[in-house]
């Protein structure tokens, strides 16, 4: 039976490959995909969802647009880290599918409150806007849900919007404390862990080499979105920051971490969506998320492109 899951997204480069990853793997059924402001506005959040299942020739799947600014604050993107468009790097087109016309979190309510209980889970890839709406409006669907598998948050890895905070928790504070303290089980893929999963030049030309569309698309991507990362940090290629939390679905043996306190600064200037990580256990706060410190990069790399090869 294939784990159900809603993929939440803000497409950007690396949510394209976590997507791609997803749509290839037959252990997933992808309910829908519900696109948010982020990396980009929402309109090419929605826009890249669509293309990118075209690329995994699954134009089937349902997208649906969801909350185009944070809840309380103004959209803060990254057009600096993946271009005007979001998917900067491979020649772009208008996708021919259609967005679904439900509002994205009526979708994650109306999916909660259907399918069987504690069988849904959601892989977030952005800012946590989304899913923070559906828990106010619908709380009574928190328990409905199996597990939230969340790219965001940093603790030894610290910030890499500000000094202190990861992105997509930067973005949406107050979200991700309405996730963070709403008693949901929780996996956190955080920096400490996709600074680890970089698309060195080996790694890339072995996308690259697949022969098929999907393995020259994710090159094109990821030649683009590596340049920020390799000039700001002189690393060696990109960090697949979302496809981590795909491949944590498909393959957890590859993942290490603890089951810790994780909590966000809603208030501070400072330190505003900094994830302060308890992973010394130095507080009484009760632990509330699983957050990921260790990865095992060549075997992710080795499913990542074992996967990619499966699409068209
Ligand atoms: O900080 C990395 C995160 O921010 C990733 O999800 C990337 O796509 C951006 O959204
Ligand atoms: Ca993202």
């Amino acid at each position: 039976m294939a784990r159900k899951i809603i993929i939440d997204t803000d497409p950007g480069q690396d949510d394209a490959v976590a997507i791609l990853l997803a749509l290839a793997s037959p252990e997933l059924e992808v309910l829908g995909i519900t696109a948010v402001a982020g990396n980009v506005p929402l309109p090419l959040t929605a826009k890249n969802a669509r293309i990118i299942c075209e690329v995994a020739g699954r134009p089937e799947t349902p997208v649906f647009a969801g909350c185009d600014a944070p809840l309380t604050r103004p959209l803060v993107s990254a057009e600096h880290v993946h271009g005007r468009t979001g998917l900067d790097g491979p020649e772009l087109w208008e996708p021919e599918m259609a967005l679904q016309s439900q509002h994205a979190v009526d979708f994650i309510i109306e999916t909660l409150r259907t399918e069987p209980l504690g069988k849904v889970t959601l892989a977030t890839l952005g800012p946590l806007t989304n899913i923070g709406k559906a828990f106010s409006q619908a709380p009574d669907i928190i328990p409905n849900v199996a597990e939230i598998v969340a790219m965001g948050g940093a603790y030894f890895e610290v910030g890499n919007i500000t000094p202190a905070a990861e992105f997509n928790i930067y973005v949406d504070p107050e979200a991700a404390d309405i996730v963070l303290k709403s008693g949901v089980k929780i996996t956190i893929m955080p920096l400490d862990l996709t600074h680890k999963a970089l698309v060195t030049k080996r790694r890339n030309d072995a996308f690259r080499s697949l022969g098929n569309r999907t393995g020259t698309f994710t090159a094109e991507m990821t030649e683009f979105f590596e340049r920020f990362d390799k000039e700001k940090y002189g690393s060696e290629g990109a960090p697949l920051h979302d496809p981590t939390v795909i491949a944590y679905l498909l393959a957890p043996e590859l993942f290490t971490g603890r089951f810790i306190n994780v909590e966000v600064e809603t208030q501070s200037d400072l330190t505003l969506g900094m994830t302060v990580a308890d992973w010394w256990g130095v507080t009484d706060r009760a632990p509330n998320a699983t957050f990921m410190g260790d990865i095992d990069a060549d075997g992710f790399f080795t499913l990542l492109t074992q996967r990619l090869a499966r699409l068209p």
